[in-house]
C-alpha cells in the first residue's frame, strides 16, 4: 500500500509545531526564564536551540524522510541489531508519558468548564489538592478514581482516537491546521489583555530583566538543553514518524529551522500573558513576585485560577488560559500516538484504522491509573524517569547510530539536495560529537543526582517499582516488538537517498 503523504507542506509543518508546542510551552519555558537569569537566560536558550535543537531536528526529519519510515522501520533500515532503539522512543512514550499527559489535559478541560462560575472557590489551593485531585499521602495509597477527570479523560481519548482514525490528511492535518492558528489566536488575546492589568510591568520585568551572574552556573545550561530537547519533541521518535509522511521533494533543513522558531517564539510571548499575570496578582496582592511565581501545575491549577479570580471578567480570562493548554496539549498527544501507530503499521501491515482503535483503547485504559487518588504522584514519578532517562539515552544513540553506522554523509546529501538550507561539515562535528557529548552530561547529572537521594522524597521502593520498573518494561518491550517478524517488505526497501531524485 502507499505511504500517505501530508497534503501540504504547510499542513506538515503545522503538525510539527502542534507537536511540539505543548503544556511545557505555556508552563515551563517562562519559569524557567525567570529563575535562570530573566532575558540572560536566552542566551544559553538559543545557544542550545542552535547547537543541538536545530541540528537534532533536522536529523529526525531527515532519517525519517529519506529512510521512508516511523523511527522502528527507520532504524531497521540503517541496522538490523538497533530496531530496538526505535521501538523504546515510540513505547516508552506512547505507554509512559502520553498516559499522564492525557490525565493533565483531562484536568486543563475540567478547569476549563470550572473556569465559568469560578468553581475552584476561595482557596484554589486547597480546592485544587485536597477538593479535586482529593491527594493521597503515598504512591501506594491509590484510593479511588476521581469522577470529574476520569469524565474529561474519556472525552481526550475519544478526541485522540477521532482525529488519528481520520488517518493523517483528514485527521493530523485538519486538526492541526484548526488547533494551531486558533493556539495562536487564543494566546494573542490572552497576552492582550494580560498586559492591561495593573501590575502587568512588573511582572514582565521580572520574567525579562537579565541577570547575566546566573549564566555562570552550569546547571541553567543543563537545563536549557533539556529544554531544547523536550520542548522540540526530540528523541520520542515522534518528528521521524511525521517525516516519513513527506513527498520526495521537500525543503527539510528550512522545515526545521520553521518549527524550531515558530515553537520557541511562542514560548517567549506565551511567557508575557504569564508573567504579566503573575505581575498583576502581586501588586493587588501586595506581595513580591517572588511569592506568587510557580511552575507547572502550580502555575495552571494554582496560581492561575487564584488570579482569575480577582481579576474583572476573569472567568473569560480562565477559560482560554485553559482551552489553550486543552489545545496544545491535543496536539502534542496525537502527535504520539501518531509515532506508535506508525510503527506498528509499517512492521505488522495491520489495518490502520482497527490499530488506532486499539491502541487508543489500551492508552485509555493505561490512563486510568493517573486519576486515582495518587495519579499526581505516580505522574511526578514516571515523568522524571522517563524524561530524565528514555529521552536523553534514545538521543546519545540516535546520533551515535546515525553518525557511526550509517554514513551521515548520505543524510547530509539527502537533505542538501532537496533542501534551501545547506548543511555543511559542521553538521557533521554537531551531531557526532558535540549533541552526544552534551546529553551524555545530563546523563551523568541525573544519575548522580539520583543516587544521592530518592527523587522527590518519595520512598526507594516506590521510585524503583514506579520508576525505574516502568523504564525497564519498556526496555524489555521494545526488544520484544524488534524480534517480531516483519509482515512487510518495508525494511527491504531502498531510502530515498539511494535513487536520485529529480
Ligand atoms: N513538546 C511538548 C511540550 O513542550 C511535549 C511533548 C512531549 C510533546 C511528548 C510530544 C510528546 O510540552
Amino acid at each position: 500500500m502507499k505511504r500517505e503523504q501530508w497534503k501540504s507542506q504547510l499542513g506538515f509543518l503545522l503538525a510539527a509545531v502542534g507537536s511540539a508546542i505543548g503544556l511545557g510551552n505555556i508552563w515551563r519555558f517562562s519559569y524557567m526564564a525567570y529563575s535562570y537569569g530573566g532575558g540572560a537566560f536566552l542566551i544559553p536558550y538559543v545557544t542550545a536551540l542552535l547547537t543541538a535543537g536545530i541540528p537534532l531536528l533536522i536529523l529526525e526529519f531527515a532519517i525519517g524522510h529519506e529512510r521512508v519510515g516511523s523511527a522502528p522501520l527507520a532504524y531497521a533500515k540503517i541496522s538490523k541489531k538497533w530496531e530496538w532503539l526505535g521501538w523504546w522512543a515510540v513505547i516508552f512514550v506512547m505507554f509512559g508519558i502520553e498516559l499522564y499527559y492525557t490525565v493533565i489535559i483531562a484536568w486543563c478541560m475540567d478547569f476549563f468548564v470550572l473556569s465559568f462560575n469560578l468553581g475552584w472557590g476561595e482557596d484554589p489551593n486547597s480546592y485544587f489538592f485536597k477538593d479535586f485531585l482529593a491527594l493521597s499521602d503515598k504512591p501506594s495509597a491509590i484510593g479511588q478514581i476521581r469522577t470529574p477527570i476520569f469524565a474529561a479523560l474519556v472525552v481526550v481519548w475519544f478526541m485522540n482516537w477521532m482525529i488519528l482514525y481520520r488517518g493523517i490528511q483528514r485527521g493530523v492535518e485538519l486538526a492541526n491546521k484548526i488547533f494551531m492558528p486558533l493556539l495562536f489566536v487564543l494566546t494573542a488575546v490572552l497576552v492582550g489583555w494580560a498586559l492591561t492589568l495593573e501590575g502587568a510591568m512588573e511582572g514582565i520585568k521580572a520574567y525579562l530583566t537579565p541577570d547575566f551572574s546566573k549564566l555562570s552556573n552550569p546547571k541553567v545550561w543543563i537545563d536549557a538543553y533539556s529544554q531544547i530537547f523536550f520542548t522540540l519533541s526530540l528523541g520520542f521518535g515522534i518528528m521521524i514518524a511525521y517525516a516519513s509522511y513527506l513527498p520526495d521533494k521537500t525543503n527539510i533543513s528550512r522545515n526545521a529551522v520553521l518549527t524550531a522558531f515558530i515553537n520557541s517564539g511562542y514560548s517567549l510571548f506565551a511567557g508575557f500573558a504569564v508573567f504579566s499575570v503573575l505581575g498583576f496578582m502581586a501588586t493587588s496582592q501586595g506581595k513580591p513576585i517572588s511569592e506568587v511565581v510557580s511552575q507547572s501545575i502550580g502555575l495552571a491549577f494554582v496560581a492561575y485560577p487564584k488570579a482569575v479570580t480577582l481579576m474583572p471578567g476573569g472567568n473569560l480570562f480562565g477559560a482560554i488560559f485553559f482551552l489553550c493548554l486543552v489545545v496544545a496539549g491535543i496536539s502534542s498527544s496525537v502527535s504520539i500516538i501518531e509515532a506508535f501507530t506508525s510503527a506498528v503499521v509499517d512492521k505488522f501491515a495491520l489495518n490502520r484504522k482497527k490499530v488506532v482503535t486499539l491502541i487508543c483503547t489500551l492508552g485509555f485504559i493505561g490512563s486510568i491509573v493517573f486519576t486515582t487518588q495518587a495519579g499526581l504522584l505516580w505522574l511526578d514519578i514516571v515523568d522524571h524517569f522517563l524524561t530524565h532517562y528514555g529521552l536523553v539515552v534514545v538521543g546519545i544513540f540516535e546520533c551515535i547510530i546515525v553518525a557511526w553506522l550509517f554514513k551521515l554523509k548520505i543524510l547530509r546529501n539527502h537533505v542538501n539536495k532537496i533542501s534551501t538550507l545547506k548543511l555543511g561539515p559542521w553538521w557533521d562535528f554537531l551531531i557526532k560529537y558535540f549533541v552526544p557529548l552534551v546529553l551524555g552530561v545530563i546523563l551523568i547529572g541525573d544519575i548522580y543526582n539520583e543516587l544521592r537521594q530518592p527523587y522527590g522524597g518519595y520512598s526507594w521502593l516506590s521510585i524503583i517499582i514506579i520508576g525505574r520498573d516502568w523504564v525497564l518494561l519498556t526496555l524489555v518491550a521494545a526488544f520484544w516488538m524488534a524480534l517480531r517478524p516483519w509482515k512487510t517488505e518495508h525494511h527491504k526497501a531502498p531510502g530515498r537517498g539511494d535513487k536520485t531524485i529529480v
